[in-house]
């Protein structure tokens, strides 16, 4: 999607692909309208991801349509289950707070120097392993076999042509490939008992699907749907944010001071970052800002009349691309075509007043699918960008850091990852007080 067409200064305009009409929706009153319109619903894709991308069984996929329809407000289905337990498990609260202090426990085993390696590829690793083991435990399929971490990477490439679903043990073969290592993997972490040491968040998981005779290796394949969530955005807003920081010396000094004046006894609290962090928080923001470009798309399931008369059709997609609400300047007060890291700052002890209507900042989504998972990315990805500025210095191994351009050829990812990598390599950073500066979650 281009984010300077001219037909995103249109409030909806429509597109046609093939024989079907996408709706593609670009001002912040409509969308706060139609995100919570009760015929234009997520519902549809939800059946067709677990099959396609989870490679759900025909029997369990029939299940979930017919409760599905014969429950609209979801309350009873395995997915509006699983639904409440993912936001209760993930808003803040003891099990939050769990898998923060899981998130800061394994990214400090994990952090070592490295004499060379590429950073995007290298945020991929640290991810899969930490959030892996922080929501699965210590017998997460990941950590016993490497070759997974690359089978989900696989896996994840070929997800547009999963969902397409045309031919695709020819056409999206290594993505079959890896989709079915993938929950073959996760079926016998189940089978042999691996969610009994897992989160509370997996336990119960696991705990309704058996009460509702889900099969382990059904199981295994919504484990899959699970991991795009939990694995996909997190890596390229990692190394963004270390990115537009290493790449200043200056950002990178002042964030550094910020984290030392924010330390009490050698301590930083995770959960007081926002406000003791001020800068590193904007610079987060920022980084949602430019770099995130979700669709939201929804199906129009009944056809829906707007005011002003414009019809949109049952069948038909909408989208509404958080990209262009993000660069169009007329939501922002402050220039939007450049990364500016104070942009999100907190002045005078009062949130400035960034952009002209909150809703135009979307990297998470909105309405009925409101990233359940937002909290815990928030916390991870501050979590670990800490213990890295902490304790690493990240040179690149030819001296320079050119602004790699964005990888837009992909479905599942919020935010785009670069499309080429950077050598770089992590050099331990023994200055006293903040090279062993610890973080923690706070009451
Ligand atoms: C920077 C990190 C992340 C970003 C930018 C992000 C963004 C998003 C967006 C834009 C959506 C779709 C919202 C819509 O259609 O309106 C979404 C949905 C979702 N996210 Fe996230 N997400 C992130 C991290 C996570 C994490 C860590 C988890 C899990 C622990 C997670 C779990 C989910 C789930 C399960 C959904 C589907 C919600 C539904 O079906 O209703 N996300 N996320």
């Amino acid at each position: 999607m281009c984010r300077s067409s001219q037909y995103c200064r249109l409030p909806i305009f429509k597109i046609r692909v093939l024989t079907k009409a996408i709706y593609v929706v670009t001002d912040v009153k409509l969308i706060r309208k139609l995100q919570t319109h009760p015929k234009i619903l997520f519902d549809p894709l939800y059946v067709l991801a677990a099959e396609r991308l989870g490679g759900t069984s025909e029997e369990r996929a029939r299940d979930m349509r017919r409760e599905q329809d014969a429950d609209r407000t979801k309350l009873k289905s395995t997915i509006g289950r699983t639904h409440m337990r993912l936001n209760h498990f993930l808003k803040p609260g003891p099990s939050l707070d769990a898998l923060l202090n899981g998130v800061i426990r394994n990214t400090v085993k994990e952090l070592k120097p490295v004499g060379s390696t590429k950073l995007f590829e290298w945020t991929q690793y640290i991810v899969t392993i930490v959030g892996s083991e922080t929501i699965y435990g210590p017998r997460n399929p990941f950590r016993d076999n490497p070759l997974l971490e690359q089978a989900f990477w696989d896996y994840e490439a070929s997800i547009p042509l999963l969902m397409l679903n045309a031919f695709p043990t020819f056409l999206a073969s290594k993505g079959v490939r890896a989709r079915n290592l993938l929950r073959q993997a996760f079926s016998e972490y189940f089978s042999e008992g691996g969610a009994s040491s897992a989160s509370d968040l997996i336990r119960a998981n696991h705990a309704a699907n058996r009460e509702h005779g889900v099969s382990n290796n059904d199981q295994g394949g919504f484990e899959l749907i699970t991991c795009i969530g939990l694995l996909v955005n997190t890596p390229p807003t990692l190394f963004w944010i270390l990115y537009h920081i290493y790449s200043n010396p200056e950002l990178l000094s002042e964030i550094r001071h910020e984290l030392l004046a924010a330390a009490e006894n050698g301590e930083v609290d995770l959960k007081q970052l926002p406000s003791r962090c001020a800068l590193l928080y904007s610079v987060f923001q920022e980084v949602l800002r430019c770099h995130a470009s979700s669709l939201s798309t929804r199906i129009v399931v009944e056809d829906v009349i707007l005011d002003d008369g414009m019809l949109l059709k049952k069948g038909s997609a909408v989208h509404m691309p958080s990209s262009v609400l993000h660069s169009k300047q007329s939501y922002w007060n402050a220039p939007v075509n450049s990364f500016d890291p104070f942009r999100f700052m907190a002045k005078d002890g009062l949130q400035q007043d960034v952009c002209t209507d909150s809703t135009a900042f979307r990297p998470f989504g909105g309405g009925a699918t409101l990233c359940p998972g937002r909290h815990f990315a928030r916390g991870e990805i501050l979590g670990m960008a800490v213990l890295i500025i902490a304790r690493f210095d990240i040179v690149p191994l030819d001296g320079q850091w050119p602004l790699p351009k964005e990888y837009e050829g992909t479905m599942t990812t919020t935010v785009l990852p670069p499309r080429d990598d950077i050598d770089v390599s992590f050099i331990r950073n023994r200055d006293p007080g903040l090279g062993d500066l610890q973080l923690v979650v706070g009451a």
